[in-house]
């Protein structure tokens, strides 16, 4: 469905969240916990699993540096933790389904090791308060978005036998001074969570409920992370947040204000090595000055991750979307004037409330419209406590809603392929991320516009380098490329 799965904002899929958190590079770990504090030898070890979008594995990253602290280390093996963790995703029943699921998984490791926790973290957790530990008696914690900094009284107050429950939601948290610990990371890509919460309410959406109001994050310890990162050889930051274009920030003292677009130019300058992507952005808030933020400087990717949901103004506004299809495509329009080879994706719904075969029709025509690269598609999920759940009817039956996701799947494989065989015989410059995942032979990469290359390596070249590649053939996810030339300025 997503063509480039790691990079899935919302997942349901567990083994492709596995390779998100769970499948931790202990070397690497091991370096970055050095940074923080020393684990103890003997001393205890969290396991941390996330499901659902960047913003979760993002704040796994934090709750991994508040443990490591606490003199934990990390195991890649749940069956030899003393403290298993899950951080969760409420966005779509499927998600949660599968963490009761993990959580009995959880349960039958906890019998071999008594004294083992559980934490139940993130959206679920906040969703369903301390009725989690009702029921569900295989927890001992359930830990809101905000309240990790709570986490080691609330484990004291666990391995006291109590229940340690904080779902707290805050006006005010970042997290701004916590260095997350990079988890399972290549060493070369690294998120940066910019704002936290949602403030937009649209009517299917259980995350400002989840994740409470939006708030943004201090820009100097912004451009202080990513600094630090460059330092330690990364090269690619994604600034995220549930909607970054509403970024804003004032200065207590100097009343000088920051905007998504001022933030982009901070952290561009950071260095002209490191590439730097965002998501997700808000049609409604994607202004003019970010797009020619991105034209004016060569490290900030050309490609946009702009969910359009549905191409009907009227399911749009059922939606509480606060724009119609009218102004999204201007917006696009807008994006092709000012940045010609920009690249674009999105997020769908398919079978929201009432919505008609016309309606569905005009979501298949924005998508050919937009010629979207890529999409997340998904079937409408009703949520318990949203407003379409207390005012509209989910009344698309299951099989329309497959059919209709179906048609928009085939739709979007096409434009994919389609703007994939464009790409044949042209240059780009490529950031080398690892292997590939088929063959040690060959190294991947992404270029500027996100579209993920695969080429035979070359001697003396590693992840982290810049390359220009040719592209050979491709297909629908993928461009087989060879390298023509070796960045040297940047690889410096
Ligand atoms: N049902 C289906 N998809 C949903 N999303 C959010 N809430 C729901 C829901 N109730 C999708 C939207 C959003 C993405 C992160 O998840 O497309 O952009
Ligand atoms: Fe949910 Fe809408 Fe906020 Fe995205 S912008 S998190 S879809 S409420």
């Amino acid at each position: 469905m997503a063509p480039d799965k790691e990079l899935n904002m919302y997942n349901d899929n567990p083994t492709i969240n596995n390779l998100n958190t769970k499948i931790v590079d202990e070397t690497r770990q091991g370096e970055a916990l050095e940074l923080e504090s020393k684990p103890v030898a003997g001393g205890k070890h969290f396991y941390i699993e996330s499901y659902g979008c960047a913003m979760n594995f993002s704040d796994s990253e934090i709750v991994a540096s508040i443990l490591a602290k606490e003199g934990y280390s990390s195991t890649r093996e749940f069956k030899e933790a003393d403290l298993i963790l899950i951080n969760t995703c409420s966005i779509r029943e499927k998600a949660e389904q599968m963490v009761r699921l993990r959580l009995r998984q959880f349960d039958k490791a906890k019998e071999k090791r008594p004294g083992a926790l559980v934490g139940v973290l993130g959206c679920m957790a906040e969703r369903l308060k301390a009725k989690f530990l009702e029921e569900e008696k295989l927890v001992d914690m359930v830990v809101g978005p905000d309240a990790y900094r709570d986490l080691p009284k609330l484990i004291a107050e666990a391995e006291d036998g109590g229940k340690g429950v904080n779902v707290f939601l805050s006006r005010e948290e970042t997290y701004a001074d916590i260095s997350p610990v990079r988890l399972g990371s290549n060493g070369v890509n690294a998120f940066i969570s910019i704002t936290r919460g949602c403030d937009n309410m649209c009517s299917f959406c259980v995350v400002p409920f989840t994740r409470g109001r939006e708030r943004s994050r201090e820009p100097f310890s912004i451009v202080a992370e990513a600094q630090d990162l460059v330092n330690r050889g990364f090269r690619e930051v994604t600034l995220l947040g549930q909607n970054v274009d509403s970024y804003k920030w004032e200065n207590p003292e100097t009343g000088e204000k920051k905007s998504f677009a001022g933030l982009l130019e901070m952290v561009a300058q950071v260095d002209p090595r490191l590439r730097v992507r965002f998501s997700t952005s808000h049609p409604k808030d994607l202004n003019d000055d970010v797009l020619y933020a991105i034209q004016k400087y060569h490290n900030i990717c050309n490609y946009i991750h702009l969910p359009v949901q549905s191409g009907n103004s009227r399911i749009l506004k059922l939606m509480n979307r606060t724009y119609d299809r009218e102004w999204y495509t201007e917006r696009i329009d807008k994006i092709y004037e000012v940045i010609p080879d920009c690249t674009i994706s999105s997020d769908i719904i398919t079978g929201f409330c009432t919505e008609t075969e016309e309606e569905h029709k005009d979501t298949l025509s924005i998508i050919e419209y937009s010629n979207y690269i890529m999409s997340y598609m998904f079937k409408y999920s009703e949520r318990p406590g949203t407003v379409a759940e207390r005012k509209y009817e989910d009344d698309i039956p299951e099989e329309v809603k497959s059919r209709r996701l179906t048609e928009i799947v085939d739709l979007q494989n096409k434009l994919s392929l389609q703007s994939n065989q464009l790409d044949v015989g042209k240059t780009f410059e490529v950031l080398i991320e690892g292997d590939s995942k088929k063959s040690t032979e060959d190294f991947k990469g992404r270029t500027s516009q996100n579209k993920m290359c695969i080429f035979p390596k070359q001697v003396g070249l590693e992840p982290g380098n810049y390359v220009m590649v040719k592209v050979k053939s491709v297909n629908s996810a993928t461009l087989f490329s060879e390298i023509v030339e070796v960045c040297k300025d940047l690889n410096a």
